[in-house]
C-alpha cells in the first residue's frame, strides 16, 4: 500500500515547510543575486545557474551585471560582447536568448521584465523553471521552480519509483511540491530546496540526519535513499574520439565557421572532427601531420569528445575547403568568443608563446 500524499493534514505541510526556511535562514549560502530584488538580476542569474555550479556563476554574475546592469542596457549590447561575457558558461543558446528577451523587454514592455508567470513564460528562452524561479523570488508569486536539485530532493521525499525525467514523474513532484510550497515566502521555500538538495540531500552521500524534512522523507523511512532518484536512461551521453587542427602561419591560427544551425551555430573555431560528430574536417586537413599539444575533452549535446590537438605549420592549400575559413593573429582571437574546447587551445597556444597573447606583452618586458 503507498500513500498518494506526503503528509496527512494541511497543518503537517506547513509545519514542514516552515522547518525548511527555518533551515534555510540558518544556513543559506550568501551568493550576490541573493542580496538583490531586482527582476533583471533575478533572472540572469538563475539563467546562468542552469547547468553550472553556484560558485563559478557567481563571478560570470558579477562581471555581467557590471557590464549588462539593466535589461535596457543588454538590449543595446552588440552581441559579440554578449557572447564573450558568456563565454566559459556553455550552451550559447542561452546568451543569445537573453539578448532577444532584453530587446522584447526594452523595445515592447517599458523595460521592466513582465511581473507575472505566464508573462514571463512567453519570453524567449524562458522555460517553466526561469519563469517560476523570477516570479517566486522576484514578485513574490507562489510558483514552484523546480530543477534538478528540486526532483532529487522531491522524488526522495515520495520515494518516487517513476523516472524523474518523463512526464508522469515530473507532473507527481510538481504536485508534491506545489501542496509543500510556503505562499508567504514561496521564493525563499524555492531556494530552500535547492540549497537542500545542493548541501545535504546529496547524490551519492545524503546527509539525512541533518535534513529538516526528515520526518516526512519516504525514502529515509524505506531505506531507498540512494535508490533514489530514478532516471528512465533515455538521455545516455555517445562517446567519441578525433582531433583539433591548429595550423600556424607567420604568428596566425587558422578558424573555420560553424554551420549556422545547431549547437555553436555560427561560431568560429579551430577546425576538428570526431567522427561521427558532424561537421568532418576537409582531407587536407584531415591528413595533415604536425606535433601533438596535448589531448582536451569537451561535450557537444550528448557527445563527449575527446580530441588530440595538433599543430601543423600551413602549407600552401591546406586551407581550402573549410567554409568561411581565415586567419587570426593574437590580438583578434584573444578578442573572440570560442566554443569552450577552442577557447581552451587557445589558452595553450598562448601560454606556450606559440600565438602573442595582446594582454602578455608587457611581461614579455616588450616595452
Ligand atoms: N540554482 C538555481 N537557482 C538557484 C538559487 N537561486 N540559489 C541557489 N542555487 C540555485
Ligand atoms: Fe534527502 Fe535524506 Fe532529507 Fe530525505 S531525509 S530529503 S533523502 S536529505
Amino acid at each position: 500500500m503507498t500513500k498518494k500524499k506526503l503528509f496527512d493534514s494541511r497543518r503537517d505541510g506547513e509545519q514542514a515547510a516552515s522547518a525548511l526556511l527555518d533551515w534555510y535562514d540558518r544556513v543559506r549560502r550568501p551568493f550576490p543575486w541573493r542580496g538583490t530584488t531586482d527582476p533583471y538580476k533575478i533572472w540572469i542569474s538563475e539563467v546562468m545557474l542552469q547547468q553550472t555550479q553556484t560558485s563559478r556563476a557567481a563571478d560570470y554574475y558579477l562581471r555581467w551585471t557590471g557590464l549588462f546592469p539593466t535589461a535596457e542596457a543588454l538590449a543595446r549590447a552588440p552581441e559579440e560582447d554578449v557572447l564573450k561575457a558568456w563565454e566559459g558558461l556553455g550552451y550559447y543558446g542561452r546568451a543569445r536568448n537573453l539578448l532577444a528577451a532584453a530587446k522584447v523587454i526594452a523595445g515592447t514592455l517599458g523595460g521592466r521584465l513582465p511581473e507575472s508567470y505566464e508573462g514571463l513564460l512567453a519570453l524567449p528562452g524562458v522555460g517553466p523553471y526561469t519563469a517560476g524561479a523570477v516570479a517566486s523570488i522576484a514578485f513574490g508569486l507562489p510558483v514552484p521552480a523546480v530543477d534538478a536539485n528540486g526532483k532529487r530532493v522531491f522524488s526522495r521525499l515520495l520515494d518516487l519509483e517513476n523516472p524523474v525525467d518523463r512526464s508522469a514523474g515530473e507532473e507527481t513532484i510538481r504536485e508534491a511540491f506545489a501542496l509543500l510550497l510556503s505562499h508567504d515566502r514561496p521564493g525563499d521555500f524555492n531556494q530552500a530546496v535547492m540549497e537542500l538538495g545542493a548541501t545535504l540531500c546529496l547524490p551519492r552521500s545524503p546527509k539525512c540526519g541533518k535534513c529538516p524534512l526528515s520526518g516526512i522523507c519516504r525514502a529515509r523511512e524505506r531505506g531507498t535513499v540512494l535508490l533514489r532518484p530514478v532516471f528512465s536512461g533515455k538521455e545516455k551521453g555517445e562517446t567519441a574520439e578525433g582531433k583539433m587542427i591548429v595550423l600556424l602561419r607567420e604568428g596566425k591560427a587558422f578558424l573555420r565557421k560553424r554551420p549556422s544551425r545547431g549547437l555553436w551555430a555560427g561560431f568560429e573555431e579551430f577546425p576538428w572532427e570526431a567522427p561521427p560528430a558532424e561537421p568532418p574536417l576537409p582531407s587536407a586537413l584531415s591528413h595533415a601531420e604536425g606535433a601533438d599539444f596535448g589531448l582536451i575533452r569537451c561535450s557537444f549535446t550528448r557527445w563527449r569528445i575527446t580530441l588530440r590537438v595538433v599543430i601543423v605549420p600551413a602549407q600552401d592549400g591546406m586551407e581550402q575547403n573549410t567554409p568561411g575559413g581565415r586567419w587570426a593573429g593574437g590580438d583578434e582571437l584573444a578578442s573572440l568568443p570560442l566554443p569552450s574546447g577552442s577557447a581552451r587551445v587557445r589558452k595553450m597556444l598562448f601560454r606556450a608563446g606559440l600565438i602573442a597573447c595582446p594582454s602578455r606583452r608587457p611581461e614579455a618586458g616588450a616595452e
